[in-house]
C-alpha cells in the first residue's frame, strides 16, 4: 500500500509498544518523531508499506523506500551523516553506493508485542520486499538479527550508528 495511506493514530499505538520493550524501551516522543517522517517518505522513490491485521486489528506494520543514488535524498527522512556513517562502515562511499543504490531500504517494521513470534514480522517483511534485492540496519543487540540471518538475510558490516550498535545486513532479488 502507499505510505500516504497509512492510518496513523493506530499505526502509532502499535509502534510505542514494539519500541517500548528493550532493547529500545523508547518512549512515546520517539513515536511521534517517527509518525512525522511519514509524509517525506511517502514522497521517496518506491516507497510502499504494509499492515498487518488480525480480527480488524491493527498488528504490525513495515515500510521503506528504494534507495536513490547518492543513497538519500536532499530531503529525505533521515539525515545525511546516517548513510555517511554507512559509506564509512561499508569502506567509501563508493562502495555504499555499488551495494546499495537502487535496492529497496526497509526502514520500520514491527509488531505488536502481544503477537510476537507468529510469524506476523517475517510476513510482513517478505511482503513489503517482494522479493526485490533490499537492504535494512538491525540494532545488534535486537533479537531480529538472528532471525534475518535464518530467513537469508546476509550481514554486511557491523558499526556504531548514533545511540546504537548495528549491523547492515542485505538481501538479493529472488529470480524470476
Ligand atoms: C522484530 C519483529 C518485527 C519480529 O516480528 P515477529 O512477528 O515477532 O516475527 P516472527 O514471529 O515472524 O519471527 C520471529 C523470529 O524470532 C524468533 N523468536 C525468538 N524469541 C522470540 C520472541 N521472544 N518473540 C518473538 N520472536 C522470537 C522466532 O522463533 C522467529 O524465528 P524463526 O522465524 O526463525 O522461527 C518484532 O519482534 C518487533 O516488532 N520487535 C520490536 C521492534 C523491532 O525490533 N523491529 C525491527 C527493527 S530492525
Amino acid at each position: 500500500m502507499a505510505v500516504a495511506d497509512l492510518p496513523g493514530d493506530a499505526i502509532a499505538e502499535v509502534y510505542t509498544a514494539a519500541f517500548a520493550e528493550p532493547p529500545y524501551s523508547q518512549q512515546r516522543d520517539k513515536t511521534e518523531r517517527a509518525m512525522a517522517l511519514l509524509p517525506t517518505i511517502a514522497v521517496q522513490p518506491g516507497a510502499r508499506a504494509v499492515l498487518a491485521r488480525m480480527d480488524g486489528e491493527l498488528v504490525g506494520g513495515a515500510w521503506g523506500w528504494r534507495t536513490p543514488p547518492g543513497l538519500c535524498a536532499e530531503d529525505g527522512p533521515y539525515p545525511r551523516r546516517l548513510y555517511d556513517g554507512i559509506g564509512v562502515a561499508l569502506g567509501g562511499a563508493d562502495a555504499a553506493e555499488r551495494l546499495l543504490v537502487g535496492r529497496f531500504e526497509v526502514s520500520s517494521l514491527f509488531v505488536h508485542p502481544d503477537h510476537q513470534g507468529a510469524g506476523i514480522g517475517r510476513a510482513l517483511l517478505t511482503h513489503l520486499v517482494d522479493g526485490t534485492s533490499a537492504w535494512l540496519l538491525s540494532w545488534l543487540a535486537s533479537a531480529a538479527l538472528p532471525a534475518y540471518r535464518r530467513w537469508g538475510w546476509r550481514e554486511r558490516v557491523k558499526f556504531t550508528s548514533g545511540e546504537a550498535d548495528v549491523a547492515l545486513l542485505t538481501i538479493e532479488e529472488v529470480p524470476g
